[in-house]
């Protein structure tokens, strides 16, 4: 959903091509969450002269475009710089020059910003600016942004100084809806100040001298900035109550970051997520709801828009565990594909620490202060989006058998849409690889509010949802950078039962159950490697039966039941292949209809207490002259031998859907392959997503 990044070094010597690569590189790492367009600000070659660089398509042709400028000097060297990124998942405007980001004040440049996230409200601030003259030039929320600024800075030159951040502190509380945003101006130079409140934001820091200290206090208000009043009455003079119009506290300005005495020589990174600033540091800095962060001098200082209760009065500058290998491809052709290759490794990851296989005990230490809570709740509600849904509806039926305690499965937008009822004694867990799903994130704070006790399941170290939740448990996958998600919900499938396990070790009725479980999940490793040597037999398939076909059926059923969604949504979103996953016993009630001898169909038939009636759904397509192909268990002799089969190996029923989801991912992948698609960046898709 859009990503940003900025780049400011300070008393480092950096060329100009420097500061494109490592905005460019920025970008790169950052593509997977828009790729329809990207743009690029840096400074000119006079003061108050600033370079904007934008191209649709991917970042690779917004490089091209800007090596072409023959006229741009590469070698000019700067001691302080400020520049800045953004690649594009449209959400207002298509795809154009004209919607690309930054977007400009004016064609001087005074104000560029780049922005993820939508301003609801841009239309009653573009009619406002317009009736004060502005023009504008594209479709966009963003622009929004961008003309306010300069409008409340013009304001304030007659009124005298307005500081940078105090200036956007200004222009964002006018704002609604969500944004992360970077701000840079021709009249700030060596500046930039990032702000978010809603979508993800972070700032990297990189300095060869030892940082003095390992955070950064807040600065909260404290006295009233008469800068902001005087904007604020201009912008609303009839309304007192509005928010600029009320009084404003000026921060106290204090450099956190510089030694005694002596400037640091320093290089700040902003970005959406650390996979974009940890191949140059690994000490970063997550900004919360609301943080404005005003980077100049060398000095790195958080303000806020206003003082909660309970609110931290630091930012720590943690340490990344991150690998820059873990974010390259490596030999792999894409990273989809090094994704569900990896999964005997992460789910070894998510396992890791957890799981003493001689006791047969699971100990998730997330959940530790709150486990005799959870077992006495009410209900369980398990809150997320596509794949992370699936993982959800995967694990209920365990969850239930293992806890007794009931269990709904939630898609977040229409939990919010229903407004569902949530009461104290509920258990709401939230499902989530990025951690940053706005419809699953605004599910929390709906939960959040309304006194359940909220857990989450997410990937993300410091995401919002692993911030924002009383308790939870880091899946540990390691970063996923294909859209289509692989590996997180092998593991979120894992971690839930884990948690399953972990909630029921009292259980005595269920001992043999859980031993049984946890004796698989060790061997869950050397099965999952097994499956994934069935690649070159997958490819074959997608390769010489599916990939000319329109659409495809995947049917099963029980256990089965989220590996027909979570496969149908693989070979829909790479593919666009029209895929729909069937519960078996379903097939009678309408789904029967779209079988005959043309329909292609993918059956699961795995070993389990539900196989006779999977056997029955055969029989009922075979008779309507269907041809399946059948994913079975390793050891399964009675498939007739007419069907082209996919063996796996066998495990306990609720392990199943962690092997029967791989040759689905790979079948996934091979068909976009052959066709041609762009796997890890399928059309109108991103990862990450923090738009409603
Ligand atoms: C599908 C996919 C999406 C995500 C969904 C939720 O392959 O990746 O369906 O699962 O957007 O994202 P997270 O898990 O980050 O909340």
């Amino acid at each position: 959903m859009c990503g940003i990044f900025g780049y400011i070094n300070y008393l480092v010597e950096r060329d100009r091509k420097f500061i494109l690569k490592t905005l460019i590189d920025g970008l790169r790492r950052l593509e997977y969450r828009g790729y329809d367009s990207a743009g690029l600000a840096i400074d000119g070659d006079r003061e108050g002269e600033v370079f904007v660089y934008k191209s649709v398509g991917k970042v690779a042709l917004l490089e091209r475009a800007i090596t072409s400028h023959i006229d741009l000097d590469l070698s000019r060297s700067f001691s302080v710089h400020a520049g800045m990124a953004h690649t594009r998942w449209a959400t207002h405007g298509p795809p154009s020059d004209r919607n690309c980001h930054p977007h400009r004040s004016d064609p001087k440049c005074e104000f560029l910003v780049v922005h993820n996230g939508i301003i609801t409200n841009y239309r009653e601030l573009k009619a406002v600016l317009e009736r004060k003259g502005y023009m504008f030039e594209s479709d966009t929320d963003t622009e929004a942004i961008a003309k306010l600024a300069k409008y409340i800075f013009d304001t304030q030159r007659l009124a005298g100084q307005i500081s940078f951040s105090s200036l956007v502190k200004a222009v964002i509380k006018e704002l609604e809806g969500a944004f992360a945003i970077i701000v840079k101006s021709t009249h700030y130079p060596g500046e930039v100040v990032a702000a978010r409140r809603g979508s993800p934001l972070l700032v990297g820091v990189k300095s060869e001298q030892k940082l003095k200290v390992d955070f950064v206090d807040v600065e909260f208000s404290s006295e009233a900035d008469k800068a902001e009043d005087a904007a604020a009455a201009l912008l609303t003079p009839a309304d007192p109550n509005h928010p600029l119009g009320a009084q404003v506290q000026r921060s106290q300005s204090r450099a956190f970051l510089s030694e005694d005495g002596v400037p640091h020589q320093i290089e700040f990174f902003v970005a959406s997520d650390p996979s974009a600033v940890v191949e140059h540091t690994k000490r970063v800095l997550y900004l919360e709801d609301d943080d404005i962060a005003h980077i100049h001098d060398g000095e790195l200082h958080i303000h806020r828009l206003r003082r909660e209760d309970g609110m931290s009065s630091v930012r720590a500058i943690q340490t990344l565990e991150l690998e820059i290998t873990n974010i390259m491809k490596g030999n792999f052709a894409h990273f989809m594909q090094k994704e569900i290759f990896e999964q005997p490794e992460s789910i070894v990851n998510t396992m890791r620490g957890r799981v003493n296989f001689d006791t047969r005990k699971v100990t998730l230490g997330g959940l530790n202060a709150y486990i005799k809570t959870i077992r006495r709740c009410r209900r369980m509600v398990f809150v997320a989006c596509g794949t992370s849904y699936h993982a959800g509806v995967a694990t209920r039926a365990i969850f239930e058998e293992l806890t007794e305690i009931p269990v709904s499965v939630e898609i977040a937008s229409d939990f919010l849409d229903r407004r569902c009822p949530i009461f104290r004694d509920d258990v709401c867990v939230f499902i989530s690889q990025s951690g940053e799903t706005v419809d699953t994130m605004l599910a929390l704070r709906y939960c959040l509010e309304r006194g359940a006790l909220c857990v989450g399941i997410t990937n993300t170290v410091g995401s919002t949802i692993s911030r924002e939740t009383h308790c939870g448990v880091h899946i540990n996958a390691g970063p996923e950078i294909g859209v289509a998600s692989t590996k997180a919900y092998t593991s979120q499938f894992l971690a839930l039962v884990m948690m399953a396990l972990q909630l029921s070790e009292d259980s005595l009725s269920k001992r043999e159950r859980r031993h049984r479980i946890i004796d698989e999940m060790h061997s869950l490793p050397r099965y999952l490697k097994e499956v994934l040597s069935l690649d070159a037999h997958l490819q074959e398939l997608a390769k010489t039966v599916l990939y000319r076909e329109r659409s495809l059926l995947i049917m099963g059923r029980g256990w089965q039941n989220a590996t027909c969604l979570e496969g149908a949504l693989k070979i829909k979103e790479i593919t666009y292949m029209h895929t729909e996953g069937i519960l078996a016993g379903e097939l009678k009630h309408g789904p029967l209809a779209l079988v005959d001898d043309g329909m292609p169909i993918i059956l699961i038939m795995t070993r389990n207490s539900l196989y006779p009636k999977v056997q029955s759904a055969l029989a009922q397509v075979t008779a309507r002259k269907g041809q399946p192909i059948i994913i079975c268990s390793k050891d399964d002799t009675t498939v007739p031998a007419q069907y082209r089969t996919i063996r796996v190996p066998h495990t306990v029923d609720c392990l199943e859907g962690i092997l029967t989801i791989v040759p689905l991912q790979l079948l996934a992948y091979h068909i976009a392959v052959v066709q041609g698609k762009d796997v890890d960046n399928p059309r109108n898709l991103a990862k990450s997503v923090t738009v409603e």
